[in-house]
Order: C-alpha cells, then structure tokens, then sequence
C-alpha cells in the first residue's frame, strides 16, 4: 500500500529522478537563470522578462500550458522552444543532467509571496 501522504498529489513535492535540489541551485546561479527570472534566495536573481519562480512548485502548469510534472520540466528546460513554439525562453545548452538537478530544485519554490 502507498503512503498516505501520496495521495496528496497537490501539496506533494515532486521528484526528479536523478535530481538534486542543491546543485540544482548552484546550476541555476551559473547559468544566470536570474537575468530573466526572479529567484527567491539566488543572489542577483532579480530579472523580469520571464516570469518569477518563487511558487513554481505549486503551479499547475509550465508557461500557461505545459502540465507541470517532472520529465516535462525537465524537456522545458533542455529546449522550450520545442514545448511551446514562439516562447521567449530561449534552449540554453544544459545537460539533462544539469536540466535535472535544476527541476528538483525549481519544485523546492513553492511559496509566492505577495
Ligand atoms: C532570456 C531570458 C530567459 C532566460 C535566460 C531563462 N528564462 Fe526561463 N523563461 C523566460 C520566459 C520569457 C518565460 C515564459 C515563457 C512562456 O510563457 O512562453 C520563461 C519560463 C520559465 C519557466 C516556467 C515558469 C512558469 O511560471 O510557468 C521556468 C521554470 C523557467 N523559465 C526556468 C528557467 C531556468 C531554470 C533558466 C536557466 C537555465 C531560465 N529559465 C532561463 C525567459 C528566460
């Protein structure tokens, strides 16, 4: 039998196989993510031509439209121009290793301050 608290698919943290939240971070700091995203606790994370990440993990969908589950996250990452045409993201070259460790740690924001 599973655990209980498996079945409490919104409020669950996702997992990413393979992920790991604190290199993910260290991945995110690197790639200057922050230059087009608002980060919580990524220093000079503070750009503002994508959305911010602070609550990504709670969200429903990726930009708009995507189902927010782990190995979409993880395509996103790799090439959004291949999961939503026209996006303003642009495919930055990561390993899916590195997209990997980024998704376990963009599941780790999961509080959206006003
Ligand atoms: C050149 C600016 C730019 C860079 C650099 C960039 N992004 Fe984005 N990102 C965007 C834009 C714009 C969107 C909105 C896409 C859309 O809705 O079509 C977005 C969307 C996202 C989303 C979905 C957010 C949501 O609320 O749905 C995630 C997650 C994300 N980016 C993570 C990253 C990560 C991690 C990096 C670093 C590897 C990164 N981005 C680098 C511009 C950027």
């Amino acid at each position: 039998m599973l655990p209980l608290a498996a079945c409490s698919g919104e409020t669950r943290e996702k997992q990413v196989r393979g992920g790991d939240a604190k290199v993910g971070k260290a991945l995110v700091t690197q790639y200057q993510c922050g230059a087009c995203h608002k980060i919580p606790d990524v220093r000079g994370a503070d750009g503002k031509s994508g959305p911010q990440l602070d609550g990504f993990g709670k969200l429903s969908y990726i930009a708009n439209g995507i189902p927010n589950q782990p190995d979409r996250l993880v395509a996103w990452l790799l090439d959004p121009p291949a999961m939503k045409p026209g996006t303003a993201m642009p495919a930055m070259s990561l390993t899916e290793q590195e997209a990997r460790h980024m998704a376990a740690y963009l599941y780790t924001l999961r509080s959206r301050p006003k």
